[in-house]
């Protein structure tokens, strides 16, 4: 099991000159209510904390949408499996708050455990469509997890907008679809990813990479980006995926998937030419740290080829 949060009273003291924050789902509904009662619009931003500039991008588009932002902070337990990095995944919740204050993010929700999964709860939401293959093949209970915590925070915040980066682009299609197919009154806004300057997605899991798997990490989105550019200028899927594969099997420790599949649904493509808006998606292993990443892919016939 994961550990609870727990704040000390210097942590707290911190917390509340740094930025409002509520710990419970009744003290973040009075705050959602006061500003719903001055008629402000509420966007949403759920996070599982270690911020970096990817998530602030996504509170400030969220701050451009709607008046008031709320971040959540959550490492949800649901959707680690026994052995991932639960107990391990960073933890840095004053500095997140820092940053946060910066984004002018206007409350953080921090619920606990116990607030999110009292001992007797036992539902799980499950999405077939996009949320089956690819992360899925690898982490079976991933998707049920992210989408059982996401219908319980759009509840507990009742955003009227809530973002999501495409850095986890399949996430992002899980989440639409779960708002879809369930009527979740909430608009999605996809962010863009976020890059470090050799062009790797930033993510909160780059922290456990050494020095030479920093280095090596910074390859895979310069593979994608050769994948892609092979495929708008016309290629067949099949050829310029295998040397994809091949390039990124010599660089990292494993290679889970690296694909082109259907931008809107992650549908399977045939093996020619791209022929549709595409999205190329990739996990690769480096010792115990998996790296994900993907790229939009024009059709070929629509490419400006100039
Ligand atoms: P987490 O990994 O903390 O990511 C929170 C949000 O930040 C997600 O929408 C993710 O796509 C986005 N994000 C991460 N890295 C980014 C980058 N480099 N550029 C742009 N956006 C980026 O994703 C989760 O948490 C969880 O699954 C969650 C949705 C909170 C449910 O527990």
């Amino acid at each position: 099991m994961s550990k609870p949060i727990s704040f000390s009273l210097v942590e707290t003291a911190m917390l509340t000159q740094q930025i409002p924050h509520a710990t419970t789902v009744s003290a973040l509904r009075t705050r959602v209510r006061t500003w719903r009662e001055e008629g402000l619009s509420v966007g949403f931003v759920p996070t599982m904390g270690a911020l970096h500039d990817g998530h602030l991008s996504l509170v400030r588009l969220a701050k451009a949408h709607t008046d008031r932002v709320v971040a959540s902070i959550f490492v949800n337990p649901k959707q680690f499996a026994a052995g991932e990095d639960l107990d391990t995944y960073p933890r840095t919740v004053i500095d997140d708050a820092e940053k946060l204050a910066t984004a002018k993010c206007d409350l953080i929700f921090l619920p606990d455990n116990a607030t999110m999964y009292p001992e007797e709860f036992d539902t799980s939401v499950r999405i077939g469509g996009p949320g089956q293959g690819l992360e899925a093949s690898e982490r079976p209970h991933f998707f049920h997890g992210v989408a059982t915590v996401v219908a319980k925070l759009f509840n507990q915040v009742r955003p009227d907008v809530a973002v999501f980066g495409e850095k986890d682009y399949q996430q992002l299609l899980v989440i639409k679809k779960l708002v879809k197919d369930l009527d979740f009154p909430v608009d999605i806004i996809p962010g863009e990813i976020v890059r470090e300057a050799d062009g790797l997605a930033m993510s909160s899991r780059n922290a456990y990479l050494d020095a030479d798997q920093r280095q090596r990490a910074g390859e895979l989105n310069k593979i994608l980006q050769r994948f892609r550019d092979r495929l708008e200028a016309g290629e067949a899927h099949g050829s310029a995926q295998t040397d994809a594969l091949e390039e990124a099997r010599r660089i990292f420790d494993a290679v889970d998937y690296l694909e082109a599949r259907h931008a809107s649904n992650l549908a399977l493509m045939t093996a020619g030419p791209i022929n549709a808006p595409a999205r190329l998606l990739a996990a690769v292993r480096l010792g115990e740290t998996r790296l994900l990443d993907n790229f939009a892919v024009a059709a070929a016939s629509s490419a400006d080829k100039g």
